[in-house]
Parts: structure tokens; sequence; C-alpha cells
């Protein structure tokens, strides 16, 4: 069942195209407008939304961060990710004004349930981004958007989580239409890019050999680093959550401007420290700002791992190891450039021996508090 596999893990890995092709069918029509039937909530409702407040865990956490920046930038509306075991305990204000969106795999992790229910009983509506059908979160919210990932049976979460990012742009993009942006233009041409990823996401694993044997190389250090900027900030925790729950060792992600407010002295000789950079077009600020941190850390002798677009030259003299990525817009990176990280970590597993699918004190489902 593991399809000639060795581990589920690298099995879902490999399913990344699909489930996001899946996720995006039926949903968007020939004029390229969104028509996500499953959102129930009435278009009237979803106009007068004055708060967006998403609650998750762990990987499902860091898909929600990511579309905290799609849901503003397109839509102008204010938007909260938080991590449900820390939400209802800090009493939230929430009205029926606020649109709540739970997001989660399994569809049973009691913090993201307890969440969605505390949102209800303070009136607010609430949407599931959920892999399973028929799940609790599901049943008691008030609309679904289902990711057609799949069944997902490793512990550590791939699939899903590309296709939580593809049903969160889905939402920001639905919202943005329904209430009408200035962005019309740039929505329309990211619906359009949105409908060609999973070929660039299946062009990104055929590249993969390097980062594995790069992996390889590596699995006899104690901690790696992970630095990003605006989208790329979400993607640098789910690489360092990813070889925490995979290789157990010590990782931590950073926003790549607060490396001077602290964890730049961190780096030591021969550190590795992934950078993932975003692309040089568009809000090329981002970039600049990057390629100086990841000058101001190899210069303390960080050895540099550097995700970056194709055509971008301008890391080239400051990488150790440099892993290239398609050309997308700003927002979607984060699908092609989270999957080098997913095989890093697996690979790490590997040679570190662990057990790649059942990693130790974990379960797939996290049904208590
Ligand atoms: O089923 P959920 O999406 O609600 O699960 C949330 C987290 O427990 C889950 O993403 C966990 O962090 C994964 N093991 C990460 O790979």
């Amino acid at each position: 069942e593991k399809g000639g596999y060795d581990y589920f893990m690298l099995k879902e890995i490999a399913e990344q195209p699909k489930a996001v092709a899946d996720t995006l069918l039926g949903r968007i029509d020939a004029a390229g407008s969104l028509t996500l039937d499953e959102v129930r909530i009435p278009p009237g409702v979803l106009r007068e939304v004055d708060k967006v407040v998403i609650v998750a865990c762990g990987t499902a956490f860091h898909a929600g961060l990511i579309a905290k920046y799609a849901i503003e930038h397109w839509t102008r509306i204010p938007c909260e990710v938080e991590l449900a075991s820390e939400f209802r305990y800090r009493d939230p204000i929430l009205d029926p004004q606020t649109l709540v969106i739970a997001i989660s795999q399994s569809g049973e992790t009691m913090d993201t349930l307890m969440a969605l229910r505390h949102a209800r009983e303070q009136g607010s509506k609430v949407l599931a981004i959920c892999n399973t059908n028929g799940s609790t979160i599901p049943r008691e919210s008030d609309a679904v958007l289902y990711t057609h990932a799949g069944p997902e049976v490793a512990v550590a979460s791939t699939k899903a989580f590309l296709t939580q990012l593809v049903a969160c742009y889905l939402v920001a993009l639905y919202l943005g239409q329904v209430r009408g942006t200035k962005w019309g233009d740039e929505i329309r041409a990211v619906v359009r890019d949105l409908s060609q990823i999973s070929g660039e996401v299946e062009r990104v694993l055929g590249t993969m050999e390097p980062v594995r044997e790069l992996a390889r190389t590596l699995a006899h250090k104690n901690t790696v680093l992970f630095l990003g900027r605006h989208v790329g900030y979400p993607v640098a925790l789910e690489g360092a959550l990813k070889l925490k729950e995979l290789a157990y060792m010590h990782a931590e992600g950073f926003a790549a401007g607060e490396l001077k407010h602290g964890p730049i002295a961190l780096i030591e000789e021969d550190l590795p420290v992934v950078v993932v950079v975003p692309s040089p077009r568009g809000r090329s600020v981002l970039h600049d700002k990057i390629v100086s941190n990841i000058q101001e850390i190899r210069a303390r002798g960080a050895r540099t791992i550097v995700i970056a677009e194709e055509g971008d030259e301008a890391v080239v003299p400051y990488a150790d190891h440099l892993v290239r990525i398609p050309v997308t817009p700003t927002l979607l990176q984060p699908l092609v450039a989270t999957v080098p990280l997913q095989v890093f970590a697996c690979e790490l597993a590997t040679a570190r021996g662990n057990e790649v699918d059942q990693p130790r004190n974990l379960a797939k489902s996290v049904t208590v508090e």
C-alpha cells in the first residue's frame, strides 16, 4: 500500500502535485471565477465580515500564517492567526462579523475543536478547512471547504499542508471576489498561476536528488536553523517543525529580520542555515534584505543552504548549497518552497535511522487537549 515507496511519507510527498490539482478541481470556472458552492455562508454575510481569525495547530497553523498574507493583501480584511491551544484561554474578541477559519487535516484535533466551539458560542461563523470527510470539526462548523489530499498516513504532514495552502488561497480569493477588491487584475493573474501550480510542484520534485545528498552529509549535526521573510517565514517554521519531528534535531525557524535582535548570536562555524529567498521580482525590497542577511550569516561562518527562484543570480555568491525553485507569484511561493524542506527532513530522518512514518512520542491525530 506504500505504492513501491519505502515510507508513506515519501509516497505522500510524491502525491503532492495530484493533491494540489484535486483540491483546485471544480473550484475555478472557465472564466477564472471561483465557484466555492460548499461555502454555504451567504455572500451577504461574507461582505459584512470585518475580521478573520484563523485557528489551528502545528503544520495547519503554519498554513494559517501564510493565509494571513493572502487574505489581508487580497481582501484588506484584518486577519489574526492563533494557535488553537492558546486562543480560547485569552478571552478573544469575537462577534458575528468575525469569520473564524479552523484548519485541520484530521478534523479531530481537540485544541482546534475547542477553539471553534468557543467561537461559535460567541456568535462567529466558522469555516473549516479539512481533509477528512465527516470528521468532527467540519460537522461542528457552519461550512467546510474540503482539501482533497486523500488519506495522509505519515505522522508528518506533507500533502495535507500543500492542500491547506491551496484551500486558504481559494478562500482568500473568494472573499476578494465576493467583496470586490482593487486587486482584481492581480487576482485574475493569481488564479491563472494557481491553476498551473501543480505542474510546478511536480517539477520541484524532479530536482530533489541534490537535496537528499546534502541531507545525508548533515546527519551528524545537532542544530539546523531556518530563515525566511514574508510568506517565507512560515515556510521556515514548517521546515524546522519537520526536522524536529522527523530527525529529532534542534531546529528553529526565524524571521530573517529578527536575526540582529538575538538569533545571530547562535551562528557559528559550519552551522547549517536554510534560507528561503523571496522572488527578486515584485516586492524586491524583501529580496534585497534577505540577500544581506545571507551575507551576514555567511561572514560569521554559517553553511548557507539557499532556496531561491530560478534566475535569481544575486544569491549565488553567498550560497554554499543552492536549491532552485520555479518562478511563482510571491504569495504562492510556499507551495514550491516547502517541498525541498520536506525532502530534506525525510532524508535526514532516514540517515539518522529514525522511524520516518511514526516518529517517537507523536500521534497522527491529537484528540486530547
Ligand atoms: O489534524 P490536524 O491538521 O489538526 O493536526 C494538527 C497538527 O497536530 C499536525 O499538523 C502536526 O503538527 C503534524 N504532525 C506536523 O507534521
